[in-house]
């Protein structure tokens, strides 16, 4: 197989939460190999320095900043660095989130707004302190990575699967305000995606089974799957495309 390579991405700032490892990594590699200058934070610094150092090795343009995305300041101090070493941000992928498993009767109001800070927060935030970049350079992409959790249902992730479905929510919200800007926003809503975390703790022979069961496609989806379809989105090739969400699971939903 081969793949585009979207030359509309070269020499573009490109900010992804979350870009350490899983789906994040897989989104700031395909954007290393378009050309554009990659920024991204995350909390684990060993794979995420690892990761950014591979790829500047191979001659990308990449800054990875150490951020918790539910500290705000901290988030946004992190943007601006990133602004200030690879130029003003025309893209913005809003990856970063947590699949905590959780007891619906053992959740507090602490932990819902801690899965909601993970989850959700961040991407208003962080689309607050890049959409001036877009709004000043005449336009810019935002991609949000939803879920299809909300979609399949799951007795453990209920807060999880709220705050992954308002991805949605905010996508055409901030599609409709700012496209006036020539800012698109959509939405990739990912199915059951083989991260390593994945398949580290859920993947068993009964998560197995469901895929043979419910996928159109048999083949266990990966974070290239997802990559891929937000190269596109957030390439001049989608320029006709916003407010929209599209569900990328192998055909499980
Ligand atoms: N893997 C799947 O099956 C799947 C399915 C549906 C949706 N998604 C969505 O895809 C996106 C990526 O998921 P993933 O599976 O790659 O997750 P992952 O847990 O493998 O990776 C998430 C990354 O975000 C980072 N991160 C977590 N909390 C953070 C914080 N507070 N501050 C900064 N960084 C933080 C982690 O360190 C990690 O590098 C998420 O938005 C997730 O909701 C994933």
């Amino acid at each position: 197989m081969s793949f585009a390579t979207y030359p509309s991405h070269q020499n573009r700032t490109v900010f992804v939460s979350g870009g350490g490892s899983g789906i994040g990594a897989a989104i700031v590699r395909a954007f290393c190999g378009t050309g554009a200058r990659v920024g991204f934070v995350d909390i684990a610094e060993a794979p995420s320095r690892a990761l950014a150092d591979e790829l500047t090795k191979a001659g990308g343009t990449v800054r990875y900043e150490n951020a918790d995305v539910t500290d705000t300041a901290a988030l946004t101090a992190a943007i601006g660095r990133i602004r200030d070493a690879l130029g003003p941000i025309t893209v913005l992928v809003n990856n970063a989130a947590h699949d905590q498993r959780h007891d619906f009767f053992a959740v507090t109001p602490a932990y819902f707004d801690e899965r909601i800070a993970v989850n959700l927060k961040h991407a208003f935030f962080a689309a607050q302190a890049i959409v001036p970049d877009m709004q000043a350079a005449g336009g810019g992409a935002i991609v949000n990575i939803g879920s299809a959790s909300y979609l399949m249902g799951s007795d453990d992730l209920t807060v999880y699967g709220a705050a992954k479905s308002a991805a949605i929510g905010l996508t055409r919200m901030l599609a409709r305000q700012f496209g006036k800007d020539g800012i698109r926003v959509n939405c990739i809503v990912p199915g059951w995606i083989m991260t390593q975390r994945q398949l580290d703790l859920w993947v068993t022979p009964d998560g197995e089974r469901q895929i043979a069961e419910r996928q159109c496609l048999k083949r266990k989806l990966v974070p290239d799957d997802i990559a891929r379809p937000v190269l596109f989105l957030a390439s001049d090739e989608a320029g006709g495309m916003t407010n929209q969400s599209i569900i990328v699971d192998g055909g499980w939903v």
